[in-house]
């Protein structure tokens, strides 16, 4: 017989939002909180979170987190399980400084892979025992579509976001069998300072992050492993990814998808990359 899909009531359930001060986060936390969740946004800048969780309102809550950092990210969870037993972590914090491999520092390369990859094992390893206990739970891990198509000159980024889809494939079986869903959203390029100095790809406009938190609230409500944002461009990936590589790139060079992170206007991101390079 067919799994029925199900649809998961968001009202007075706790949501936990990381990096949720600004970008996908922020819009995400406003969403979920008109859905009638108890929201808490974690965010590595204090300042933000709290203004964030003043503007959004009702039972918004904040609390600093640093996802990089065991200690931090447990006292984080800990505070929002004082609100009431997490029925879903939104692993979102993440950042993406852009360079050649070879210009990249060693500095530069712990901090993704701390944040973008050990933050959403960190989080997963932090709120998957209650959930297996109490038999239901979804963990939504950010990723990006460059966890699926490489590009040159954010190599450590596209390798964090790769991991981070392989991992979310992996949990998604492991914790099945308990009642806990994983899943992944992977949007293409999405108008936050992240993406600062990012052109868009041909016939691809920028997302708005409000468009991201939108499919972001529908998978919490009804669970699907993979998601991206925009939806067409699941399609896209899926059948330019059965052409032969030589196709492929000739496909790739032709959108601009190739360059999309190389063709960047390095002063539209020098704010970004300086706080890129401050998130510890
Ligand atoms: N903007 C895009 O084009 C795009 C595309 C695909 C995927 N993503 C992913 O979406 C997620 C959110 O990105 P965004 O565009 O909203 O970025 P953003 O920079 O606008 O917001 C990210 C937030 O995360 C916080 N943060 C950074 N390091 C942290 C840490 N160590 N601990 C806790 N919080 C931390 C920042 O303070 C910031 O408020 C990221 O994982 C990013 O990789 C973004």
């Amino acid at each position: 017989m067919p799994k029925r899909t199900r649809h998961i009531d968001l009202r007075n359930s706790v949501v936990v939002i990381t990096g949720a001060g600004r970008g996908i986060g922020l819009a995400t936390a406003g969403r979920f909180a008109a859905a009638g969740a108890t929201v808490i946004i974690g965010d590595l800048d204090d300042d933000v979170a709290a203004k964030a969780a003043l503007q959004i309102g009702g039972r918004t809550v904040s609390h600093t987190v640093d996802v990089a950092d065991r200690e931090s990210y447990a006292a984080f969870i800990a505070f929002a399980q004082s609100q009431g037993p997490i029925d879903i972590l939104v692993n979102n914090a993440g950042i993406m400084p852009l360079s050649p491999l070879v210009d990249e520092s060693d500095e530069a390369t712990d901090r993704i892979l701390d944040i973008n990859l050990r933050g959403v094992i960190t989080g997963t390893k932090l709120v998957a025992p209650a959930m297996i206990q109490r038999g239901n739970g979804h963990i939504i891990n950010v990723a990006s579509a460059v966890g699926r198509i490489a590009v040159a000159n954010g190599a450590t980024y596209s390798a964090s976001k790769f991991a981070v889809v392989g991992f979310s494939e992996a949990m998604h079986a492991e914790l099945a069998p308990d009642g806990v869903d994983v899943s992944c959203v992977l949007p293409t390029v999405v108008a936050t300072e992240l993406a600062a100095g990012v052109g868009a790809t041909r016939g691809m406009r920028p997302v708005k992050p409000e468009g991201v938190a939108a499919a972001i609230v529908e998978v919490a409500r009804k669970p699907t492993f993979e998601t991206w944002v925009p939806g067409y461009s699941k399609g896209l990936f899926y059948s330019v990814n059965t052409l032969p590589r030589r196709t492929r790139k000739l496909v790739s060079h032709a959108i601009g998808a190739d360059t999309a992170l190389s063709n960047v206007d390095r002063d539209a991101r020098s704010a970004y990359e300086r706080r890129a390079a401050d998130s510890h």
